[in-house]
């Protein structure tokens, strides 16, 4: 089909027969309508040009027009033989009842829980011409061989990854993924990645595929077996060389739970500013004693996700907040649910609490706490009633030295 008029196609090439036919969608404030965005986010869709064509995944809707202005430059009059589905959450799966109308020869390819879960979201219309694949199966395009490999729950259950080993190029679906919107630039290198994504990369992993560890670690085991010299995720640039040991590193270190360095987070809550004095406090007398670094939120300021992904990265956590209808403030009480909801363990961990009558948050934050696999709580709860006293300065500034201590011995 060879398409006439104005295009708005903006294409890179990944090689010389891989094109990647994605797009950026900046409008978007809340991915998931949960994760708050300040640059948007990318959609990655890469075609491959042999004696067959073969699309790896598509894109989410909101950047539709993009992507149909790409695939069309991109085939260039060509037909479309293959869409390998490497995952089916609607951010990558909304184009194809659209490709299956305007290719009706094409062959979806995808193991038996994508083929479920296209029934599930569009019916059982779009399932005429399928290839199911399982671990190790292989699809040659010609020149190009796509070889599969099982991830599942490295977001979704039916998450695969391909392997195109003539380039050694791996699609790894939501894997190595990051928020931040196309910058231009197509591989890591072209740009600052360290500057540009790896504080939203961890907060897309921690917050999104956090909970799901050991899978990570499985899905990591068996793509260290094959040569990889590019790593193409669904969001962000594509990986390569010093930026993907990096992530490589990372990635080892969020799906077995371990700090990244030794630092502390401290958050609070607090309605009146009397929480609020002795986390800043607490964050003083640390910083004087050279502990850093040191990551300070107020959680009903703070998104959730942003302390999520401190929480991933720093060794020791302080959690301060006040009682709230007999129970725990409310923000405070949702970040440690989110935390433990997303399996993170391994931590040492103290506890600032303040009721000025019936107080229970000290009760209810080690009650969460201790619900979190190898946590170290600190045996004593600085409990304030109102306001800090001169006596509970003391307390706090022993907290402070056992936090540093502690920080200095693995
Ligand atoms: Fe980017 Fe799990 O979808």
């Amino acid at each position: 089909m060879k398409e006439e008029g104005i295009t708005m196609a903006v294409l890179r090439q990944l090689t010389k027969d891989i094109i990647w036919v994605g797009g950026s969608d900046r409008r978007l404030a809340l991915f998931e309508n949960l994760f708050p965005l300040t640059d948007g986010v990318t959609y990655n869709s890469f075609l491959i040009k042999d004696e067959k064509t073969a699309l790896i995944d598509t894109v989410d809707a909101a950047i539709a027009r993009e992507f149909w202005d790409n695939i069309k430059a991109a085939l260039d009059g060509r037909g479309l033989d293959y869409l390998v589905i490497n995952h089916m959450e609607p951010d990558h799966c909304d184009q194809i009842d659209t490709l299956l109308r305007l290719y009706p020869g094409l062959t979806l390819v995808g193991n038996a829980k994508t083929f479920q879960l296209i029934t599930q979201f569009y019916g059982d219309g779009l399932l005429t011409n399928t290839l199911p694949v399982k671990e190790g199966s292989t699809l040659s395009l010609g020149a190009h061989t796509l070889q599969f490999l099982m991830a599942p729950m490295v977001h979704w259950p039916e998450v695969m990854f391909t392997y195109e080993q003539t380039t050694g190029t791996l699609f790894s679906a939501d894997a190595f993924g990051t928020f931040g919107g196309f910058t231009g630039a197509l591989f890591c290198d072209e740009d600052d990645y360290r500057e540009l994504y790896l504080d939203e990369s961890r907060r897309y992993y921690t917050n999104i595929v956090g909970k799901y560890g050991a899978q990570v670690q499985r899905a990591l085991a068996k793509a260290a077996k094959l040569t990889i010299n590019q790593v193409c995720p669904l969001h962000g640039p594509v990986l390569r060389g010093e930026d993907l040991k990096l992530m490589l590193d990372k990635y080892s270190l969020w799906s077995s739970y371990t700090p990244e360095e030794r630092g502390v987070l401290i958050a609070y809550g607090s309605m009146y500013g009397n929480t609020e004095q002795a986390a800043h406090r607490l964050a003083a007398r640390l910083s004087e004693q050279g502990v850093k670094p040191i990551r300070l939120f107020d959680v009903s300021k703070t998104h959730v996700s942003h302390i999520v992904a401190q929480a991933f990265r720093l060794s020791h956590w302080v959690f301060a907040a006040p009682t709230y209808n007999l129970g725990l403030y409310a923000p405070m009480e949702a970040l440690l649910r989110d935390l433990a909801a997303l399996n993170l363990q391994n931590r040492d961990v103290a506890l600032i609490a303040n009721g000025s009558w019936a107080p229970a948050a000290g009760e209810v934050m080690t009650e969460l706490v201790s619900r979190m696999k190898d946590m170290r709580l600190h045996p004593d709860i600085l409990d304030i009633h109102s306001a800090l006293t001169p006596v509970q300065e003391n307390q706090l500034n022993a907290l402070a030295d056992a936090i540093a201590g502690s920080l200095t011995t693995p």
